[in-house]
C-alpha cells in the first residue's frame, strides 16, 4: 500500500460536511501519522473566503491547538463558481501553483460535497482543463450521496461521470461501508470457521437489519422531504449491509473480488410482487408527541417540509434473495427517524432446534439463537443462546455472550470518513460502491418508488415520535414467536424498557 503525496480538492467546501466530517477526518489522519509526507487540502466553493478566513472557519472543529495550527497551514481556499466552466481556469492555475510550490507531484482527489445537481457538471468542467487525465499523476473523484434519486437518474449520472472519468478513478461514498463494525462483518464471516457453515437457509430463519435514529429531520427538511427513508437510508446503507451479510466468500481480498460478490447479491434480490407491495413495504411518518417531558413536532410541522407531505420517515421492507444460499429466507429491513434510540444493527436469527424438546415439556420459548452484529452505538457482537435455569426441571432462558469494542482499551474506533479518505489516498476502492451495484440497488427499490405515483399509492401510517414506528410493520414478520428486536443503546439489552 502506498501513501502518495496528494492534494485533496473539496468542492462545496463551505458546506456542513466539510466542516463537520472531512476536515476533522483529515486532521485525525494527520494525528495518527497516516497522511503522506506532502498533503494539501484545497477548499473550493462560491463563498468568498481566502486561505486565512477559511482556516479560521475550519479551526472551530479541531481542537488540538499546537498540532491543528500546523495542520491548518496545509489548508487553502479557492473561490470558484462551480457551475461556470471559465472559472475552472482559476482552479487549474491554483492547483498548479500549489503543486509546484509544495512539490506534491500531481496526484489529486476531487471530492464532490456539493448539491447533487453539480455531480455531473464538475467532472465535465474538470475534464475541460485536462484535470481528469492521469499523465502526470493520479486523479480520483469521490462522489457523495445521493447517487441519483431513482434508477433512471442514477444510470444517467453514471453515464455522464463515466464519460470523463474511468470507473477505477471513481469513488462513490457510502459512509456505512467506512464504519469499523461494518467491515467486521467480513471478518466475522470469513475469518472464523464456526459461522460460515451455518450461514445459509438450512440454519438461518430470517435476517433483520435496523438503522434507527432518535433525531428528527432537524434542519434538513427541505432535502429530506424530496427523499424519505427509502432513498435516504434503505437504497444505499441498508442494502450495502445486506450485500456484506449475504455475499459468497470472495476469492481474494481485492476490491473487485469483494464488489463482484456483493453485486451478485443485489442482482439476486427477488423483485417485489407488484400486486402485493403492501405486504412487503410499510411507510410511516412521525407525528407530534411528548418525549421525556418535551413536546416534539410531527414531521409535517418541521421546517422545510410540506404540511401535507407523504414522505416516509420510517420504512420497513421484507424481501428475499433468490439464490442457493438464501432461497426462502426472509430479510427484514427497517429504518426511521424519531425512533426511541439511535441504533444500527444486524440480527441473524438462527432456526430453532429440529426437535423442540424443552418447548414441548415446559412450554418455554426455545428459538434463542441470534447473532447480533451491533454497528453503533456500543459496537460489538452479541450471541444469544438458551441456558438451563438453575434448579428443578428444565426451564430454559435466554443468555448472552458478548464482545464490545470498548473492551479494547488501546484502540479507538476511527470515523467512517477517516477510513474512506485514507482508502482513496491508497487507491483502494473496496469500501466504495461500484456503479453497477448502485444501479442494481435502485432497480430493486424502483417499484416501491413508482407505486407512490400510481393509482394506488401505499398507505402511510403515523407513529408517535419516540415510538418504534407503525404497528403494521409487525404484521410483516412471518412465523411463530417472531418479532422485531427492540434494541437498547446498550448492546445486551432489548425490550420496551431501556436505559435512556
Ligand atoms: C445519512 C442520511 O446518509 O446517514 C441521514 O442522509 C442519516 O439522514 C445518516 O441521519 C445516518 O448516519 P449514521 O452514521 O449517523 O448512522
Amino acid at each position: 500500500m502506498t501513501t502518495d503525496n496528494c492534494i485533496l480538492v473539496i468542492f462545496g467546501a463551505s458546506g456542513d460536511l466539510t466542516k463537520r466530517k472531512l476536515i476533522p477526518a483529515m486532521f485525525d489522519l494527520k494525528l495518527g501519522d497516516q497522511l503522506p509526507e506532502k498533503y494539501l487540502i484545497l477548499g473550493v466553493g462560491r463563498s468568498s473566503y481566502n486561505d486565512e478566513s477559511f482556516r479560521e472557519k475550519m479551526s472551530v472543529e479541531i481542537d488540538d491547538n499546537e498540532k491543528s495550527a500546523d495542520f491548518l497551514n496545509h489548508v487553502f481556499y479557492q473561490q470558484v463558481d462551480t457551475s461556470s466552466v471559465d472559472d475552472y481556469k482559476n482552479l487549474d492555475a491554483r492547483l498548479r501553483e500549489l503543486d509546484g510550490q509544495y512539490a506534491v507531484g500531481g496526484n489529486y482527489i476531487f471530492y464532490l460535497a456539493t448539491p447533487p445537481r453539480l455531480y455531473s457538471v464538475i467532472p465535465a468542467y474538470l475534464s475541460h482543463y485536462g484535470l481528469n487525465k492521469e499523465d502526470d499523476g493520479w486523479r480520483r473523484l469521490i462522489v457523495e450521496k445521493p447517487f441519483g434519486v431513482d434508477l433512471e437518474s442514477a444510470r444517467t449520472l453514471n453515464r455522464e461521470i463515466l464519460s470523463y472519468f474511468n470507473e477505477n478513478q471513481l469513488y462513490r461514498i457510502d459512509h456505512y461501508l467506512g464504519k469499523e463494525t461494518v467491515q467486521n462483518i467480513l471478518v466475522t464471516r470469513f475469518g472464523n470457521g464456526i459461522f460460515e457453515p451455518l450461514w445459509n437457509r438450512n440454519f438461518i430463519d430470517h435476517v433483520e437489519i435496523t438503522a434507527a435514529e432518535s433525531i428528527g429531520v432537524e434542519k434538513r427538511g427541505g432535502y429530506y422531504d424530496s427523499s424519505g427513508a427509502l432513498r435516504d437510508m434503505v437504497q444505499n446503507h441498508l442494502l450495502q449491509l445486506t450485500g456484506l451479510v449475504a455475499m459468497e466468500p470472495p476469492a481474494s481480498f481485492e476490491s473487485n473480488a469483494i464488489r463482484n460478490e456483493t453485486l451478485k447479491v443485489f442482482q439476486s434480490l427477488k423483485p417485489f410482487d407488484k400486486e402485493n407491495l403492501d405486504k412487503h413495504y410499510i411507510k410511516g411518518q412521525y407525528i407530534s408527541s411528548r418525549i421525556r417531558g418535551e413536546t416534539v413536532p410531527g414531521y409535517r410541522e418541521e421546517e422545510g417540509v410540506n404540511p401535507e407531505s407523504r414522505t416516509e420517515t420510517y420504512a420497513a421492507i421484507k424481501f428475499f434473495i433468490d439464490n442457493w444460499r438464501w432461497g426462502g429466507v426472509p430479510f427484514y429491513i427497517r429504518s426511521g427517524k424519531r425512533l426511541p434510540t439511535r441504533v444500527s444493527e444486524i440480527v441473524i436469527h438462527f432456526k430453532a432446534t429440529p426437535h423442540r424438546l424443552f418447548k414441548k415439556a415446559y412450554g418455554t420459548m426455545d428459538n434463542f439463537n441470534k447473532l447480533v452484529i451491533r454497528i453503533q452505538p456500543d459496537e460489538g457482537l452479541l450471541m444469544k443462546f438458551g441456558m438451563k435455569m438453575p434448579g428443578a426441571g428444565f426451564e430454559v432462558k435466554e443468555a448472552n455472550m458478548s464482545f464490545r469494542y470498548s473492551e479494547l482499551s488501546s484502540e479507538q474506533l476511527s470515523s467512517a470518513y477517516e477510513r474512506l479518505l485514507l482508502d482513496c489516498i491508497h487507491g483502494d476502492s473496496t469500501l466504495y460502491a461500484r456503479g453497477d451495484a448502485v444501479e442494481a440497488c435502485w432497480e430493486f427499490i424502483q417499484p416501491l418508488i413508482d407505486q407512490e405515483s400510481s393509482e394506488h399509492p401505499p398507505k402511510i401510517y403515523g407513529y408517535p415520535a419516540g415510538s418504534w414506528g407503525p404497528e403494521n410493520a409487525d404484521d410483516m414478520i412471518e412465523g411463530e414467536d417472531i418479532h422485531w428486536r427492540y434494541p437498547c443503546k446498550n448492546l445486551t439489552n432489548d425490550g420496551s424498557f431501556c436505559e435512556l
